[in-house]
Order: C-alpha cells, then sequence, then structure tokens
C-alpha cells in the first residue's frame, strides 16, 4: 500500500526521499510524489507510474529544500493520475496520507459549502483542506492538527508540512504503521524501518492513535488527546538486511532460492538441534489445555495457517477454527476464553488480520502472532510473537514467507501435539528429523526442477484458464498455487479440494484448461489419482506435481509430471510449494508481466 517519508533535514532532501521511496516500492503503487519547503514556499514534483518516472522529472527540474515528505501511492480514491498523486498542497499546507479517511465524502461536501476548491479526486485533500481552514480562522498549527486529526473516521497514516516552517513536521497514525527515525541534526518518518534504514537505525514506532511533531533534534510524541506520550527509542535491524536482487531477474525470483536458506533460520529458532526436539514454547503460549484454536489471516498468509490445521488436529487433536480475516473479524464467532489464538502476517500490519486478532483478545484468549516483521503492530499486541525470520520480503507475491510461516507452524503444531500428550519423544524426534531434512530437500528441488519447470511455464501461458486440485495439505497447496498464478501472471485459476471437482468444476473441463494435480504418494494418493482419471476422461490436459513414488503409481497420460523426492507428510507442503512458485513466475515471465510489484496489487494491506 502506499508509503511514506519524511525529512526534516540539514541538507538536500529530494534524492533521498526518492531512494527512501525506492525501498517502500514492494508494498505496491501506482503513482509518487515528492515535496520539500523551498524559500518559504512549497515546491514538488509528482508523476504517474514506477519511480523512474519521478526521478524522471526531478533530473529535469530538481529541487533543493531541506525538509520534505514524499509518497508513493496505491490508488483508492481516484485514478493514479498525475492530479491525484500526493504530495497535496493547500494553502501551504503539504500532506501525504496512506490508508482511508471513511468519512471524506461528508466532509468534502461540508468543505465544498464553506466555499473550498477541490484540485483532486482523493479522500486526503479533505485533510489538508480542513487544517488549511483551521490556520485560516487563526487557530495555531499544533490545535489546528489536533483538532483536524478528532474529526477524522478511518484508518490512516499522514504527514504534513507547512511552507512557512521548514523545521517542522507532523505525522499521525490511526491504522497504519509510522515510524520516526532519528539522525544527527535531522530527522526522519517513515512508513517502516526498512525506508529509513540508510538513515539510521534509531527509531520510535508511532502506536495506533499517536500523532507527532517532528524537528531537527528530536519528537514529540502526543495522544489524540493532546497528552504527551512516551514511546521507546529502540535500534531496528531492518538496516541489517540487504535490499538486493543479487544475481536474479527479480525480487521473486531470489526470494523462491532464497527459501532453504530463511527456512533454516526458522528451524534454528524452533528447533533444538542438539536433542533434536522442538524448543519449549510453553512458557508464550500454552497449547496444553486449550479447548480450541482459532487461526486467522489473509491470503497466502491464511493458506499457511489452513494447511497448519491439519496439522494441529491431526498432530495435537486440537480444534481449528479458522476463517480470512476479513470475515472472521465480523463473524461474531463465539470463542471460549481458555482457546487460544494464532494470528499469521507477513507484514504484521495487515488491516483486517488487526482487527481480527483484537476481537479476540477483546474475548480474552491467549494470541500468539505468527509474523516476519517483529517490530509490527500485529506483533506489538500479541502475548507471544513467533518470527519466521524470513527477512525482508520485496516480491509482491509471497514465497519465502508462506515457506517460513509452514515451518514455524509445523513446529508449533508438533510442540502442541507433544505438549497435548499425543505424541511421544521418539514420534516427536522423528518429526522433528523430517523438519531438519527439509532445506536441503529444497535445494535439491530448485535445483533439479527448474528446466522442466520453465519449459513447460511457456506451454501454461498459453492458456486463459488453470484448475489447482490437491487433498488433504495439498488442498491449501491447489489454493495456493492458483492465487500464486492468477497474481502474477493474471492467468485466470482456481484451486479446489480434488473431492469437490465432481460437484462443479468438472463442468469446466476441457483440452483448453490445464489441471494441475497436486498428489504426492500420501494416505489420499489412490483418490486424487481417481479425480485425475475423471479429468483425462474427459479430455483434460494433466500437469502432475508428484514424488518418485507417486509417479511410479500411476501410468495415466499427462501433460507433463514433475517429479519431486518423496518426502514425509509433514514437509511435503514446503516442498510442493516450490513448484507451485516457479511455475507461477516462470509464466509471469513468460507474459511479460511486472513480476515484482504485478498491477493492482500491494504488499502490505493496511485498509479493510
Ligand atoms: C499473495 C500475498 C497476499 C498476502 C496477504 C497477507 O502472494 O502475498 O495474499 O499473503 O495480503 O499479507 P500479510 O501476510 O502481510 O498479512
Amino acid at each position: 500500500m502506499c508509503g511514506i517519508v519524511g525529512i526534516v533535514g540539514n541538507q538536500p532532501v529530494a534524492g533521498r526521499l526518492v531512494d527512501a521511496l525506492r525501498r517502500l516500492e514492494y508494498r505496491g503503487y501506482d503513482s509518487a510524489g515528492v515535496a520539500v519547503i523551498e524559500n518559504g514556499k512549497l515546491d514538488r514534483r509528482r508523476a504517474e507510474g514506477k519511480l523512474f518516472n519521478l526521478e524522471r522529472v526531478l533530473s529535469d527540474s530538481p529541487l533543493d529544500g531541506h525538509t520534505g515528505i514524499a509518497h508513493t501511492r496505491w490508488a483508492t480514491h481516484g485514478a493514479p493520475t498525475e492530479d491525484n498523486a500526493h504530495p497535496h498542497f493547500v494553502d501551504g499546507v503539504a500532506i501525504v496520507h496512506n490508508g482511508i479517511i471513511e468519512n471524506f465524502s461528508e466532509l468534502r461536501d461540508e468543505l465544498i459549502a464553506d466555499g473550498a476548491k477541490f484540485s483532486s479526486q482523493t479522500d486526503t485533500e479533505v485533510v489538508a483542506q480542513l487544517v488549511a481552514r483551521e490556520l485560516r480562522n487563526g487557530v495555531e498549527k499544533k490545535a489546528a492538527v489536533q483538532s483536524v486529526l478528532s474529526r477524522l473516521k478511518g484508518a490512516y497514516a499522514i504527514a504534513l508540512m507547512f511552507a512557512d516552517d521548514a523545521d517542522t513536521i507532523m505525522a499521525a497514525r490511526s491504522g497504519p504503521p509510522l515510524a520516526i527515525g532519528h539522525g544527527k541534526d535531522e530527522m526522519f518518518l517513515g512508513s517502516d524501518a526498512i525506508a529509513l534504514a540508510p538513515f539510521t537505525n534509531q527509531i520510535t514506532y508511532l502506536q495506533d492513535g499517536d500523532w507527532a511533531i517532528l524537528h531537527r533534534h528530536g519528537a514529540e510524541i502526543l495522544d489524540f488527546d493532546g497528552n504527551k506520550v512516551d514511546r521507546q527509542k529502540q535500534i531496528s535491524t531492518a538496516a541489517t538486511f540487504l535490499v538486493d536482487k543479487g544475481n536474479h531477474r527479480h525480487f521473486m525470483e531470489k526470494e523462491i532460492y532464497d527459501q532453504p536458506e530463511v527456512v533454516s533460520h526458522a528451524l534454528a529458532q524452533y528447533v533444538n538441534f542438539n536433542t533434536g526436539l522442538v524448543r519449549d514454547i510453553a512458557s508464550s503460549i500454552d497449547f496444553t489445555k486449550m479447548p480450541s484454536l482459532a487461526i486467522s489471516a489473509c491470503g497466502t498468509a491464511y493458506l499457511a495457517g489452513l494447511v497448519s490445521k491439519y496439522w494441529f488436529e491431526r498432530l495435537a487433536r486440537l480444534p481449528v477454527e479458522i476463517d480470512v480475516a476479513s470475515e472472521f473479524r465480523y463473524r461474531e464467532i463465539p470463542l471460549p476464553a481458555e482457546a487460544g489464538a494464532l494470528f499469521i502476517s507477513q507484514s504484521g500490519e495487515t488491516a483486517d488480520t488487526l482487527a481480527s486478532l483484537r476481537y479476540c483478545k477483546d474475548n480474552g484468549l491467549n494470541i500468539g502472532a505468527v509474523v516476519n516483521t517483529v517490530e509490527s503492530t500485529i506483533a506489538r499486541e500479541s502475548d507471544a510473537i513467533f518470527p519466521i525470520m524470513a527477512g525482508p520480503e520485496i516480491g509482491v507475491a509471497s514465497t519465502k514467507a508462506f515457506t517460513c510461516q509452514l515451518t514455524v507452524l509445523a513446529a508449533l503444531a508438533i510442540g502442541a501435539a507433544r505438549s497435548r500428550g499425543h505424541i511421544d519423544e521418539k514420534q516427536e524426534a522423528e518429526l522433528v528429523h523430517h523438519l531438519v531434512e527439509m532445506p536441503r530437500m529444497m535445494s535439491t528441488v530448485l535445483n533439479d526442477i527448474q528446466p522442466q519447470i520453465e519449459e513447460l511455464a511457456r506451454e501454461l501461458s498459453k492458456f486463459k484458464d488453470v484448475l489447482y486440485l490437491g487433498r488433504g495439505t495439498s488442498f491449501p497447496l491447489a489454493l495456493e498455487g492458483a492465487l500464486k498464478l492468477k497474481e502474477i501472471s493474471y492467468i485466470h485459476a482456481e484451486g479446489y479440494a480434488a473431492g469437490e471437482l465432481k460437484h462443479g468444476p468438472i463442468a469446466l473441463i476441457d483440452e483448453e484448461m490445464p489441471v494441475i494435480v497436486i498428489a504426492p504418494h500420501d494416505r489420499f494418493f489412490e483418490k486424487t489419482v481417481s479425480n485425475m482419471q475423471e479429468v483425462a476422461a474427459r479430455g483434460g490436459r494433466i500437469i502432475f506435481i508428484t514424488d518418485e513414488a507417486g509417479a511410479a503409481a500411476s501410468n495415466l497420460e499427462t501433460m507433463a509430471t514433475i517429479v519431486l523426492p518423496n518426502v514425509d507428510e509433514i514437509i511435503s507442503p514446503m516442498i510442493f510449494a516450490l513448484p507451485i512458485q516457479l511455475l507461477a513466475y516462470h509464466a509471469a515471465v513468460f507474459m511479460g508481466t511486472d513480476v515484482d510489484q504485478p498491477r493492482n496489487l500491494a504488499k502490505s494491506v493496511t485498509v479493510e
């Protein structure tokens, strides 16, 4: 979603603001802009599309101020045009904004009735208009901003600056995150610490309902009632992460190939390699006596949760209530206070997931966060944090975060199974042994399947629709395969539980629609093969993703068979995720799409 940066600096800031925006590109955007204060006046450059357009405009017509704000916009209200791009200016007030002002139309009507003229279709501009009106009425800046904040409804992060005050940026957070960076005689503002990493690692996170006044030498942080609040300065680890594609064409490709390494970081956190058992996590969340576990998340993170439902239920005999967070938050699910809840989020900022978490918290549940960003809001609001150790994921389509989420959830499910007395130490050691083998298996698979997948992806990119089928944990994987393909290649794809084929989707089968069947040689294999036969009997083309035992046991004619090594059921979702990720990636490359920043998508979805 939108990215915000600001600098109250002691040297020209435009170039540095754009560099910081580049580090926020991964969030997804469709226009960008930068504004500075120069000799008591606001000036700005804005451009549709990618940051290089903005850079071109800036190189033709540079900006020279020492204080500025900048923004990458992911359009919500109004098309992604230059006029709608931020920063917006109203009578010497400049604003950038992330999120949605829900009561903007009411405020806009009020302002228009009061004579205001709007130059954009955005909800953002109403905030600048309201502040400008207060200032015209003689209210001083701090009071003006505070009174305007009290009128805004919705989830938003904003940054404001004023033409006549080059020593100040004001910022407010009600929902989407904002981080303040402390420099030497300079202060910074950013949507996350990654954006600020080149400038400083000393970060203060605003909490929901905080607003701040940044000056060159420090920041004052207040609540929306104007009371000073104390927020800790912390040393961020974001600077230690390299945001770099290495030798890869795209971040997504790099992140796919990073998986053996990052998954081993996740394992090291949850597995004791000396004892060969899962580390004791009982102190942070106790699965022992809980009657049930609620899990909620969005998109790929939800699908990782759905895989884990099979593990928690089968291994730990722990019933799981799971739903996508946008539904979960409103279902008013009756949940016993003794139950546990897990929220899975790469960014840790997803609005619906956070709302679901708060619902469970209000119901007294013990909350665990499975997150990549340990400094995120979801992490901070949880009783226990389970870092997935994936490192920053820049490609919008989640890959390494998915397999790291699965790794952590598998370890948690094994730990829960042990503490609930459903597996003994020998069984636990066996499961852990398979987990420990996983990084090596992943490396082998990534090396072995790449040429075949690339060739197959070329074929696949000629089709308009694709169906994915699977049973057991391969069912959520089928959903994930379809999600990955559609989001980056724009080929229409659907995932189904293989057993559901006969209940509707079989009507679609013809030679124009390849069916990708994910079927390791597990307990469900024979049944999935029967479904494949139904597809074959109707002239459907099958892409069969299986293991050596599965390939040996099936003699069906396929469009392609991808054979993976035989692995234990506990790690098959992580291993089988690799061909579906690579297939989507190479199909997208053939289609010529913007793989890392697919159209309309955002990395961190901080609005409903
Ligand atoms: C798909 C994808 C999304 C995210 C979803 C949740 O490839 O990346 O579906 O998984 O938006 O995001 P987080 O995990 O940040 O809560």
